[in-house]
């Protein structure tokens, strides 16, 4: 098992690490920059052209990625949402000719994702799998699949799976909306360099992050919040899973704008809470985290490193490389990987296999 860790102390760490190189293996021939164009070979020409709405099923941290992917179909004005896998399973939302349903799953063994599957199959729906595990259970029960190819990943909590299947679902997003809507966006070159951009901007964050210090100096409190708007609120999603999941503290992600609507009143001095920034569009979030930290919180913002100004209020600042903002999320996601690792480690905890939690839930 050591030499399978390659001198890490935890898998987890390995496969933190191993990003740069898993996301080049996800964008690997999907990516034409100078033609601005996504390129999947799975998919023929205009294969999503009938499609009016998007609805994805998934659970843990695939349910986040998942999130993240329909707000960004929702901002090409496209319906989609992201829906719980086990929820779906018992009530389907409503499937008609023109619904995709597309199951996001890392093992591809998921039983609440497989039992979704089959609910939207039997609906009548178009069924798409976006996968780590080629010949997993959910590329039998669908009609088409698309492999996100980051490599075998053995830490029960996910990491590099999440930014490969935001990847994955970025271009598989693109494509549909292209389709869909016969037109290809003018911003959609900015996008794709972004992605290409990725994997070098991963690298930076890994080699400078000073995530290890603030997790040494904030490990321990009484609970940890995580706050985003958009996109960027499926990575405070995350944020907050990893944290529990691993250092076994009690963390809560929430939208920015739910703040004031309870949360609110659990914040103290005592309770950490982090900003997940990826963008101008985000700058919002900012007069909640100064409300928080009015009540005394201690303020960790993840954030451009273009915008030291504006986030000169926070206690901390964990700095990400500039990049466009559906990547940065992507980027501040990694940065937050590393504190609930360093955490965890910092209170002893057995990283790769927390109590009570396995790899791959096969039962409902
Ligand atoms: C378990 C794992 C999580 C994972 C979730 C969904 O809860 O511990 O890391 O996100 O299952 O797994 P899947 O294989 O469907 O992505």
């Amino acid at each position: 098992e050591a030499a399978g860790k390659s001198g890490y102390p935890h898998f987890m760490l390995k496969e933190i690490h191993e990003q740069p190189e898993s996301l080049r293996q996800t964008i690997h021939g999907r990516i034409e920059t100078l033609a601005g164009k996504v390129s999947l070979e799975e998919f023929d020409a205009g294969a999503f052209e009938d499609v009016e709405r998007v609805q994805f099923v998934s659970m843990g941290t695939s349910h986040h990625a998942s999130m993240y992917a329909a707000a960004q179909l929702t901002a090409r004005g496209m319906t989609a949402n992201a829906y719980m896998a086990g929820e779906y399973a018992d009530c389907p939302a409503p499937i008609d000719e023109h619904t995709l349903v597309v199951a996001v799953t890392q093992s591809g063994e998921t039983a609440d994702t497989m039992n979704a599957v089959r609910r939207a199959r039997d609906a009548g729906a178009r069924t798409l799998a976006v996968t780590n595990v080629v010949g997993s259970s959910v590329t039998r029960e669908c009609d088409e699949s698309l492999f996100i190819r980051a490599g075998p990943e053995i830490g029960v909590a996910a990491t590099k799976t999440f930014s490969s299947q935001v990847v994955a679902l970025t271009l598989l997003g693109e494509r549909i909306a292209e389709d869909s809507t016969g037109v290809q966006r003018a911003a959609v070159r900015s996008l794709l360099e972004g992605l290409a951009d990725l994997p070098g901007d991963v690298q930076q964050v890994l080699d400078e992050s000073n995530a290890e210090g603030i997790a040494d100096a904030l490990y321990g409190c009484d609970s940890y919040f995580f706050l985003g708007r958009g996109p960027a609120h499926s990575v405070a999603l995350e944020g907050a899973l990893k944290f529990k999941e691993i250092s076994y503290e009690h963390a809560e992600g929430f939208a920015a704008s739910e703040l004031k609507h309870g949360p609110l009143a659990l914040v103290t001095e005592n309770t950490p809470v982090f900003g997940v920034i990826t963008g101008e569009d985000d700058l919002k979030v900012i007069s909640n985290l100064k409300e928080v930290q009015a009540r005394g919180a201690p303020v960790i913002v993840v954030a451009p490193a273009s915008f030291e100004s504006e986030v000169e209020f926070a206690d901390y600042h964990l700095p990400i490389p500039e990049s466009h903002p559906e990547v940065a999320g992507i980027l501040a996601n990694v940065q937050l990987q590393l504190v609930s690792y360093h955490a965890a480690d910092q209170l002893g905890r057995p990283i790769d296999k927390p109590r009570n939690l396995a790899k791959s839930v096969t039962v409902e």
